[in-house]
């Protein structure tokens, strides 16, 4: 005689006549909560995907859980990602500068000190107010930057000795002439010939040896002028004066332009009026300059990165011999695109001043629009360079993408086809509310995909806290004239 089975219950409930078993299951319900609260739940706590290290950035769309994520700490701390930097790429208003701000207010919490290398909108100056960063004016009547200044670099020389001290002063030369080649591409279109750039470098060391103060562009061209053995030599001119006239011809008429207020007016032809500050977050402001001028917010925006590396690069010499506090930084770079399309030559520079790596202690974002800002530019060697920007980033965060723009990614990045079907989906234009006649919000503000090479992205929404939303709103202007339209008095 065969034992009769006893039934047990299973997943689903007593199978069998007269039991209940389920149809549908019912998920059970989720609960968040840190490891010192749900631990008495064992077995039936899971951990979360990513690693709860970083700046609180959202909500995971997958999992509802809160994504903490920014470069330095999944560097430094979690050991996510090889180097500490990170680009945005979204179409327009579509919240890259929002992710920044984020990250840069989460950051000065963690004792990371910001700085927001030119602000054009200004997107970052309320926030920058907000945590007491110093806030620089640039501009044309607002402030003055002079590129030929070494800042601290000098000052900081003095107080070492050795490789150290070298090395800062070839460093501070270094960003000189890289910026005096950088506005001259930018006020010509094309970059200068290779023995424009050794004249340069030898005006400049002509400069550093007999001038007894801080020269300025004016110096630069008087002592061009003025011919001196060093600076012929470094024209090869071959002992013939007309010669050396006619190679420095076109640098001079450049020079003359920027110290006499030609394309690029007169920010970079006087003593720099606000130096940087090592200790304190800071907010380059260039909002003042005029949209149309494109060439003057390059300009611009690259002094700005070469001045505030500079500053970084003084710091952490100065730290390693132990003479100041090690201070992290996180720098900004947003708006890209604007430096990239205005003209040949420009990548070099940008990849020549930001070339700060891993061992310098400093995170890094840089931000813009789409892949096609990286290669539709005109030379094949830039097109190259600048999509290493993006290869180069230790994360890449990508809003809203039209799939021409996902293609493009997927010469840098892996990206599943379900992962191109997200970022076209936030790339939708907004719906019209009829309920309050107004555009509703774009269905993609908010929304972002992490990507850290080939693993699968952490797709998540952003979501502004009371406290961010007051220092937050790049749309202010719009506000106010639908306000007045409105009808609303202000
Ligand atoms: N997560 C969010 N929740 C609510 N509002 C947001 C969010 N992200 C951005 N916004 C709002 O959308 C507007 C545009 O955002 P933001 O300036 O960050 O976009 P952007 O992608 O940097 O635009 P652009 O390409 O023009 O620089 C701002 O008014 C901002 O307050
Ligand atoms: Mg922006």
């Amino acid at each position: 005689m065969s034992a009769r089975r006893t039934p047990t219950a299973g997943a689903r409930g007593w199978p069998g006549r007269g039991g209940g078993q389920a149809v549908v299951l019912d998920p059970p319900p989720m609960w968040r909560g840190t490891s010192v609260q749900v631990c008495g739940l064992h077995p039936f706590a899971v951990g979360a995907g990513t690693p709860a290290v970083g700046v609180p950035l959202g909500r995971t769309l997958t999992t509802g859980s809160t994504l903490c994520c920014d470069p330095i700490s999944w560097f430094q701390r979690a050991h996510l990602i090889s180097n500490p930097s990170a680009f945005v790429l979204g179409r327009p208003g579509l919240g890259k500068s929002t992710v920044l701000r984020r990250w840069a207010l989460g950051l000065a919490g963690f004792g990371v000190l910001p700085m927001v290398l030119g602000d054009l909108k200004p997107d970052h100056v309320k926030l920058g107010r907000a945590i007491g960063a110093q806030v620089i004016e640039l501009g044309n009547g607002r402030g003055f930057l002079n590129v030929l200044d070494p800042g601290e670099a000098r000052a900081a020389a003095e107080k070492l000795t050795g490789d150290r001290r070298r090395a800062i002063l070839a460093d501070a030369h270094g960003r000189r002439r890289t910026m005096v080649a950088a506005l001259l591409t930018i006020a010509r279109g094309a970059p200068p010939s290779d023995r424009e750039e050794s004249v340069i470098d030898a005006a400049l060391r002509e400069l550093d040896d007999n001038l007894g103060h801080v020269p300025v562009l004016a110096d630069l061209l008087a002592v061009i002028k003025t011919a001196p053995e060093s600076v012929r030599s470094a024209a090869v001119d071959r002992g013939n004066l007309d010669k050396y006239l006619e190679v420095t011809e076109h640098l001079e008429a450049s020079l003359y332009g920027l110290v006499h207020g030609g394309r690029l007016g007169e920010m970079f032809s006087q003593p720099t009026s606000e130096p940087i500050r090592r200790d304190k977050p800071v907010v380059f402001d260039i909002s003042g300059i005029d949209e149309g001028e494109t060439d003057l917010q390059a300009a611009a925006l690259l002094a700005c990165w070469s001045t505030g590396f500079a500053s970084v690069a003084i710091s952490q010499v100065l730290a390693d011999a132990g003479l100041e506090p090690r201070r992290h930084r996180f720098v900004v770079l947003d708006e890209l695109w604007r430096v990239l399309r205005s003209g040949r030559g420009m990548v070099d520079r940008v990849d020549a001043i930001t070339r700060l790596n891993r061992t310098v202690g400093v995170g890094q974002v840089m931000a813009s629009h789409t892949m096609s800002d990286l290669t539709a530019l005109p030379d094949e060697a830039d097109r190259m360079k600048a999509k290493g920007f993006v290869e180069r980033a230790g994360m890449v965060v990508c809003g809203g993408l039209p799939p021409s723009e996902v293609e493009l990614l997927r010469g840098v990045i892996d990206m599943s086809d379900a992962e191109e079907k997200l970022l076209a989906g936030w790339q939708d234009p907004p719906a019209w509310d009829s309920r309050t006649g107004a555009e509703a919000a774009p269905p993609g503000r908010g929304h972002f995909l992490v990507k850290v090479g080939g693993r699968p992205g952490i797709p998540f929404v952003l979501q502004l806290t009371d406290a961010e939303r007051a220092v937050n709103d790049t749309n202010e202007r719009w506000h106010e004239q639908s306000r007045i339209s409105a009808g609303v008095s202000l």
